[in-house]
């Protein structure tokens, strides 16, 4: 039996999880045994638990309780947590999702112990080094020792930075093996999708006119940080709700709910509150995401797990960063990248909106990525 440690700890981590948690559990289950932790970087109810309940995960076999705090500090104790859990586990590899804290801190903990690391979402890049996450991602993959790269852009960045393509086995962290798997965030929307809708009620809730809504989420650190940036964007989804008396649906994680305060123009922030086209949610479930997905007119967003969701469900996305790690989606015209950028973020509205040409191809695999994940951790580890 091959014991694996998995580390979750923010939201999209706990999502990605489920999918191979599922594959293992349906399809490996005298093969590979899996341990939970769970870092405790995400700790709300709404951020963490719920994601448990509706996905069907296992209960964490451990959790560090890290909570918020600095990166370093944050980073630092996750990486004691972890060291500890390995040595008294002695796992035969740690599986790490995404580029999150809670990735690097099991990335660096397991490197110095010489666990294995398995890094699912290796590969992509923003190349925007000021991100803390092309940080992590970056340092994770470079003591990795399987590497599966959801697209054939993030496979190739791999090569471009010196991992060899025709690796042969015993593969260790000199000698590292990638693949292109395709993405088992398309693995649990095929999964979810019919369950979603059945399940969840935001839509009548809130009387959401179907395939007529815009679904909006803001969370990244140098949107809701900057107040420039937070205002330029706030004001973007207020005027173009009024410009076309679009509803607004906006699940808020709870560090922007925090910033709206002390970063936003208080009369802007009057006037959404006042309006009765905008939805202000606290965070929303899996399930609800899928459902509002499925359902809006169109996505803007700063989270990379929700541009590609609404690709998923052929909705086209406005992508509110200066640029993106999946590229395939602006390239195939079905998303535009509009940073925080009162004007862009206009036009592109308007452009996406009016072309009824958009094409959403099969960039992200068959829907079998976790399988694929489990069958080759079983041909390395064995
Ligand atoms: C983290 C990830 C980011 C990912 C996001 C998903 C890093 C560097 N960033 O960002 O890549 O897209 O998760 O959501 O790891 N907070 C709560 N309750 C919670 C969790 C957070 O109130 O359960 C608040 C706290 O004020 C906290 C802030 O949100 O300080 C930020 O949380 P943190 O985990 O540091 O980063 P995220 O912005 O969530």
């Amino acid at each position: 039996m091959i014991k694996l440690i998995t580390i979750i700890g923010a939201r999209p981590q706990i999502i990605k999880a489920a999918a191979l948690s599922r594959a293992i559990r349906t399809k490996f289950p005298n093969q590979l045994k899996e341990i939970i932790v769970h870092t405790g970087q995400h700790y709300d109810e709404n951020m963490s638990q719920v994601f448990f309940d509706e996905l069907g995960i296992p209960a964490p076999d451990y959790n560090l309780n890290v909570g918020s705090g600095s990166h370093g500090k944050q980073t630092a104790t996750m990486l004691s947590g972890i060291e500890e859990i390995l040595l008294k586990e002695k796992p035969s590899a740690i599986v790490l999702y995404g580029d999150t804290n809670s990735t690097l801190a099991g990335a660096v903990a397991a490197s110095k112990i010489h666990v294995p690391v398995v890094h699912i979402e290796a590969g992509l890049r923003s190349f925007s080094k000021a991100m803390p996450e092309e940080v992590n991602r970056i340092m994770c993959d470079h003591v990795s020792t399987l590497l599966f790269s959801p697209t054939e852009t993030g496979y190739n960045n791999l090569i471009k930075e010196g991992f060899k393509p025709d690796a042969q086995k015993p593969y260790n962290t000199d000698n590292p093996k990638i693949y292109h798997c395709g993405d088992v965030m398309y693995d649990n929307s095929l999964y979810f999708s019919d369950i979603a809708e059945k399940k969840t009620s935001l839509l009548e809730k809130h009387k959401l006119n179907v395939n007529g809504f815009i679904l909006a989420t803001i969370h990244r650190n140098n949107n809701t940080d900057e107040p420039e940036r937070l205002n330029a964007l706030f004001k973007s989804l207020y005027t173009i709700s009024n410009k076309h008396q679009k509803q607004v649906v906006l699940p808020l994680h709870p560090r922007t709910a925090k910033l709206l305060e002390t970063n936003l123009n208080q009369q802007l922030l009057q006037d959404i509150t006042a309006s009765s086209l905008f939805h202000i949610l606290p965070p929303a479930s899996f399930l609800e995401m899928i459902a509002l997905e499925k359902n809006a007119q169109i996505v803007m967003t700063d989270s990379g797990g929700v541009q590609k969701e609404a690709f998923y469900f052929e909705k086209p996305c406005v992508i509110l960063r200066p640029e993106t790690e999946w590229v395939e989606l602006v390239n195939c015209g079905a998303a535009i990248v509009a940073d925080a950028d009162e004007k862009r973020i206009g036009e592109a509205f308007e452009k996406l909106t009016n072309n009824k040409g958009l094409r959403f191809p099969k960039l992200y695999g068959d829907g079998m990525a976790a399988e694929f994940i489990c069958k080759e951790i079983v041909n390395c580890f064995n």
